[in-house]
């Protein structure tokens, strides 16, 4: 990653920054994948565990697990997410600092555990360094539990009978694909849960994979829970019985992988 990705993943984000929490608070599969997220987070690493969250944007998780009693060291590339991040209050046991998901080397102390939720690390071309420094930043037996978006989405390949040829196939680009956020021109990879733990097999253990918006609908389609309410309850049913089958994780919008170090 040189010089100019990062500035344009500062910027981009940083233009988002504004309107982050607004857009995250209406929409409810954004919720939804949250709360599994906190959920898996809570079944594995109870509080006061030290917690180091990457690419964490306006801190939404990090005053979440904070205020479960985690203690939280919080980090993020963007300055802006930052800003609004700090702005948001203080605790004794959160803190927030810049740090690039490439450079996690720089980082100091030991964790309990390690999160990045809402695809973060989708912005990474090749995940082996971030295997390695994450193993290094773990204590014996810690925890890395991510979430992050698959190569093959059920309803984002259903566009392919609207003509949305190059949105139903984006996910499938090898090479990953490169996507407007705020403006900017920033790489996304999409990783299914295989390919991820290849980078991450001789460092951790992997201990659970749960499918998220696997049938129900995912974040761009969250108009779909007040046009059909019956409908996605009963989507939202299925996923509930489904999500933790191994399939589940390769056809949602996004998956949570709980790793733990060996
Ligand atoms: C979709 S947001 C997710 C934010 C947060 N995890 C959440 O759940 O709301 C992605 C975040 O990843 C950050 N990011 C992207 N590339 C990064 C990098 N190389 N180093 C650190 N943060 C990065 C962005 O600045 C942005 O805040």
């Amino acid at each position: 990653m040189n010089l100019t990705d990062l500035e344009k993943i500062n910027t981009g984000f940083g233009n988002m920054a504004d309107e982050y929490d607004s857009m995250q608070d209406t929409n409810i599969p954004v919720k939804k994948m949250r709360k599994k997220f906190y959920k898996t987070v809570e079944s594995f690493v109870k509080p006061p565990a030290s917690l180091l969250e990457l690419n964490c944007g306006t801190g939404i998780d990090a005053f979440y697990f904070a205020n479960a009693g985690y203690n939280v060291t919080a980090t993020d590339i963007s300055d802006k997410m930052l800003m609004n991040a700090r702005s948001k209050g203080t605790l004794k046991n959160l803190s927030f600092e810049k740090l690039n998901l490439t450079e996690l080397n720089k980082a100091a102390g030991k964790y309990d555990l390690v999160i990045s939720n809402l695809g973060g690390l989708n912005c990474l071309n090749d995940l082996s360094k971030l295997s390695r420094n994450v193993s290094e930043l773990l204590n014996p037996k810690g925890f890395f539990i991510v979430s992050v978006m698959p190569q093959f989405c059920l309803w984002e390949f259903a566009l392919i009978f609207k003509g949305e040829f190059k949105r139903a196939l984006r996910r499938l680009k090898r090479d990953g694909v490169i996507a407007n956020m705020g403006g900017e021109k920033i790489f996304v990879r999409y990783y299914s849960p295989k390919k991820f733990y290849n980078y991450f097999k001789n460092n951790f253990h992997l201990r659970k994979t749960t499918g998220l918006c696997i049938f129900a609908p995912p974040q761009p389609a969250s108009h779909w829970y007040q046009k059909h309410p019956s409908i996605t309850k009963f989507l939202d049913s299925i996923d509930d019985k489904i999500e933790s089958f191994f399939f589940s994780s390769f056809i949602g919008d996004y998956y949570i992988a709980v790793l733990q170090k060996v």
